[in-house]
């Protein structure tokens, strides 16, 4: 599995295992009654995503077939208390359910790591659903730890998104 940069022309793409992730990863998550994200919106939100000029994204592929993906950007939503540090947030990992466990997810999350450092961030935040305890547990062994008390409503469906944070 090889990781290289992405570009807008790659959206389809990103589009396409993100959803083939979260359509199984979140399954027990959100309720039925929940919309189901459909592809065309969803390559709309990475085009989108690409406007940003601090937005990188990453795409881990099989032989040409995409895997993977991550996203790296200037972090919107800073803690209160790092005011004056530069933070980063780690977005979209993805991977495709059928390369779970392989190291795919490791390798784009150290990616997307080294991009933030590179970019001059002294901290990183992320948002991952309260429920998500398989990403929690990822994220908390590579030494993030929660912001308490700090979450993000999905409106209507009672969801929590959690934050947590890390040095870098
Ligand atoms: C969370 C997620 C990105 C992890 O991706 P992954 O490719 O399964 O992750 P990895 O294989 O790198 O690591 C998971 C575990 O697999 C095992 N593993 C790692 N490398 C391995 C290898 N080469 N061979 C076999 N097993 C390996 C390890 O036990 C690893 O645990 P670690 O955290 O102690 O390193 C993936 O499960 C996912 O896409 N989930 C759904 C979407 C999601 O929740 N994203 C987070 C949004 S905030």
């Amino acid at each position: 599995v090889l990781i290289r940069a992405a570009t807008t022309a790659d959206a389809p793409a990103l589009a396409r295992v993100h959803l083939d992730t979260v359509l199984v990863a979140y399954a027990g998550i959100f309720p039925a009654t929940a919309t189901t994200p459909d592809l065309e919106g969803t390559v709309r939100e990475w085009e989108e995503a690409f406007a940003d000029p601090t937005f990188h994204a990453f795409l881990a592929e099989d032989q040409r077939r995409a895997v993977g993906t991550v996203a790296a950007q200037a972090d919107p939503d800073p803690d209160p208390d790092s005011s004056g540090v530069a933070t980063g947030q780690l977005r979209r990992l993805h991977v495709h359910p059928d390369w779970w466990g392989r190291g795919v997810g490791g390798a784009l999350y150290e990616t997307a790591l080294a991009v933030l450092k590179a970019d001059g961030y002294r901290e990183a935040g992320l948002w991952v659903l309260e429920n998500n305890e398989h990403a929690r547990a990822f994220y908390e062994r590579r030494g993030w730890t929660l912001v308490p008390g700090r979450t993000l409503e999905w409106p209507g469906l009672g969801i929590l998104e959690v934050r947590y944070r890390i040095p870098l």
